[in-house]
């Protein structure tokens, strides 16, 4: 079971707990404002862009080269960007905090 909190542009806080899927689905499934998650999760619509905590990087990990890729098209893409729907959710990512990136 893994603790993820989502900031959104509103700077609201919100915490979720869940042990599998995607972040993105997490987000999704439970309204958070700002994830959309357009193309269902294949990397290809940056709907799910958030900015991992900077001491929570090493935990989430590097984004993926087709990531990066779609990442480059947004202009509020920056060193601590994801696409969330690239991020499985697992212990290893337990106490990460995510700000909405739009
Ligand atoms: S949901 Fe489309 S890129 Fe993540």
């Amino acid at each position: 079971m893994a603790k993820i909190t989502f900031i959104t542009q509103d700077d609201e806080q919100i915490t979720l707990e869940a042990d599998s899927g995607s972040v993105m689905e997490l987000a999704v499934e439970n309204g958070i404002a700002g994830i959309d998650g357009d193309c269902g999760g294949v990397c290809s619509c940056a709907t799910c862009h958030v900015h991992v905590k900077p001491e929570h990087q090493a935990k989430v990990g590097e984004a993926s080269e087709i990531e990066q890729d779609m990442l480059e098209l947004d202009d509020e893409a920056n060193e601590y960007s994801r696409l969330c729907c690239q991020i499985e959710v697992s212990d290893d990512i337990d106490g990460v905090i995510f700000k909405v990136a739009h």
